[in-house]
Order: structure tokens, then C-alpha cells, then sequence
């Protein structure tokens, strides 16, 4: 898995310098400038040009640079055009939208290592993230999720999905829960990273958000797409190891190595039977959190 933390990841319209710069002043862990839907069908030449314009020309700080292209199908060349005339800006990497099979993550697979070879950039260092957000996608989820060793990540899209289920979208989310448990399983099956779907209610209080953001972080997503600067530091706070749990994490692996020492390997801690499935989730734990950049050593 990517050690890289992802725990928010906010949209930026590819076709809107002025909130691609805003985004990337954010201190948010990745910026996606978008290509697909986002962008009027009109302005797709645009984005394209203006994506590629702002990857030379904006500081973008720690944030990772993530570019969303249109979905690979042979309806159109849109992605492909998306491809070749960001990959030589060199962007940290790509999301692929409407993934449905294996076969469209390795067709973006072979372009980017072509670009690798030519540009003599490391193997491997373009990373992609695939959006699984249709019926045929949640089935295929298997061999989506091993495709090609670039792929760090799945995401979870809950409005497409909808759509393609014929669902209607619920605030407490019945409707997708079983392919958004699906797609968190199949993702650490294979070692990568899930992230959550978008919340789009611009209106709805921040404790809304942040109800669904702590529901996917304790389903065991790693992070969760933002599509507005406000809700990016209620998102990255949930994902942010508190300093009390790191404090409890540090106790426990001592408790566990005094207890070790003594040659037992299940204990009482604080009125709790401790053993290794709650050591490895303490360490976790300790990881997320040097991850995200604190100190915990
Ligand atoms: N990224 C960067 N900056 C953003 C932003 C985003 N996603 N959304 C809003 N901002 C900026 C605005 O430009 C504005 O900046 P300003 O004060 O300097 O003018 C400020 O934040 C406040 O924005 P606000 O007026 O509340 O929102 P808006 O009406 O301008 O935009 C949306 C609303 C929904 C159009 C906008 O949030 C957006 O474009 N979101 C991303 C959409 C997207 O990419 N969707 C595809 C994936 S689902
Ligand atoms: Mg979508």
C-alpha cells in the first residue's frame, strides 16, 4: 500500500484556474483538477490546456496533484487526449472515473509507462486511482482491484452508482451500503487504499458530514473526496489520529511488551482482554498518524 496519506481529496474543476489555485493553497493531502464531469462538454480543450498550464505554473505545496480524466471506453478519445497532454507535466497521478473492468485500467497502465520510459521518470511513480461507480463496476471489483501494481487506490462514487442501480439516495445511505462495504473489503484484500465517495449537500450542517465521514473511517476507508474548501479540514480531522488515541496506542504496545517479556501474550488492560488482533490496530493506528505528519515517537 502507499504510505502517502489521502484523507481528503477535494475536486477542483480542471476548466477554473482560480479554484485550482484556491485548492491548492488548502494544505489539503490531494488536489484531483477534474477533466470528466465537472467540465462542460464544450470545455473539455480548455480544461485540458488549463490543467496542463497550471501543473508547471502553481505551487501546490505538500498537496499530491491528481488529474481525473475522462472514462476509458472507445466512444470517444477524450481520455486519451486527457493522457498525452497532461503526462508530460509530470502530476503525481490520475484518477480513472466509470472503471467497469481490468482491461481500462491497464489501457491507462501502458500509456503512463510509455511516458515513464520516455521521460526517464521512476518506474511505478505515476500512480492511479480508479473510481468504481456503476453495477458492472461493484461486481467486477475483484479484478479492478488487481489490474496493475500503479493502482494505490479504489473510491467509492455513490451518485453514479445510484443512477446506475435505479436507487434513490437516502441520508443514511442503505441503498449503496452494500457496495460501499464491498469496495472497502476488496480494496484491502489487495492492498490499497479506499476512499469514500463525495458529499454533495453544500447546505447541510457540518455535523452531517462529518456523521458520514467518521461512518467511513470506522469501516476502515482511508480518506474521502471533498468537492467544497470547507469541508476538507471536517474531513482530515476525522482521519487525524487524536492525541489521546495515540497516547492509548503507545500504552497498550508497551503494556503488550511488559506482558511478553513476562511470557504471556493475552492480557486484562484496563478491564479489556488485550491480545495481537488490538496490538496491530494500535500500530495502525501509530502509522496513520506519522502518515498524516504527527510525532509520535
Ligand atoms: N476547489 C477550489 N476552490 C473552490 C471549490 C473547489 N472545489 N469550491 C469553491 N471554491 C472557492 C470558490 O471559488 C470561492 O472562492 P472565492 O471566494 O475566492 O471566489 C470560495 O471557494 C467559496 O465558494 P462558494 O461561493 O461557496 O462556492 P461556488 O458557488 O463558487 O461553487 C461549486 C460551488 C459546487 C460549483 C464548487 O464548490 C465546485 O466547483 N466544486 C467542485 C465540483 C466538481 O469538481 N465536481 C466534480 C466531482 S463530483
Ligand atoms: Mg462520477
Amino acid at each position: 500500500m502507499t504510505s502517502r496519506t489521502r484523507r481528503a481529496l477535494l475536486f477542483s474543476p480542471g476548466d477554473d484556474r482560480h479554484k485550482i489555485e484556491k485548492g491548492a493553497a488548502l494544505d489539503v493531502d490531494a488536489l484531483i483538477m477534474d477533466l470528466e464531469d465537472g467540465v462542460a462538454l464544450t470545455r473539455k480543450d480548455e480544461a485540458r490546456e488549463t490543467v496542463a498550464q497550471a501543473l508547471g505554473g502553481v505551487q501546490f505545496g505538500n498537496s499530491e496533484r491528481l488529474i481525473r480524466i475522462n472514462p476509458v471506453d472507445d466512444d470517444n478519445e477524450w481520455w486519451y487526449q486527457d493522457l498525452e497532454q497532461t503526462l508530460p507535466h509530470n502530476p503525481d497521478g490520475y484518477v480513472l472515473p466509470k472503471v467497469e473492468n481490468a482491461e481500462q485500467i491497464k489501457r491507462a497502465d501502458d500509456i503512463i509507462t510509455q511516458a515513464e520510459r520516455r521521460y526517464g521518470w521512476l518506474y511505478h511513480s505515476v500512480h492511479l486511482l480508479a473510481i468504481v461507480e456503476t453495477a458492472l463496476g461493484i461486481v467486477n471489483l475483484k479484478e479492478i482491484a488487481r489490474a496493475a501494481p500503479r493502482l494505490t487506490a479504489l473510491i467509492f462514487g455513490a451518485e453514479d452508482l445510484a443512477g446506475s442501480l435505479g436507487a434513490m439516495r437516502t441520508s443514511d445511505g442503505w441503498e449503496v451500503f452494500h457496495a460501499r462495504s464491498s469496495l472497502v473489503l476488496h480494496a484491502k484484500a489487495y492492498g490499497l487504499q479506499a476512499i469514500d465517495t463525495v458529499f454533495v449537500d453544500l447546505t447541510a450542517d457540518d455535523s452531517q458530514l462529518v456523521t458520514e465521514v467518521e461512518q467511513a473511517h470506522y469501516m476502515g476507508y482511508n480518506g474521502k473526496l471533498a468537492i467544497h474548501p470547507r469541508q476538507v479540514p471536517l474531513i482530515q480531522k476525522v482521519f487525524t489520529p487524536s492525541a489521546a488515541r495515540i497516547k492509548a496506542a503507545r500504552q497498550l504496545i508497551e503494556a503488550f511488551k511488559a506482558h511478553q517479556h513476562s511470557g504471556r501474550g493475552v492480557f486484562a488492560y484496563e478491564g479489556k482482554m488485550v491480545d495481537m488482533p488490538m496490538i496491530r490496530a494500535a500500530e495502525q493506528l501509530l502509522a496513520q498518524a506519522r502518515a498524516a505528519g504527527l510525532d509520535v515517537d
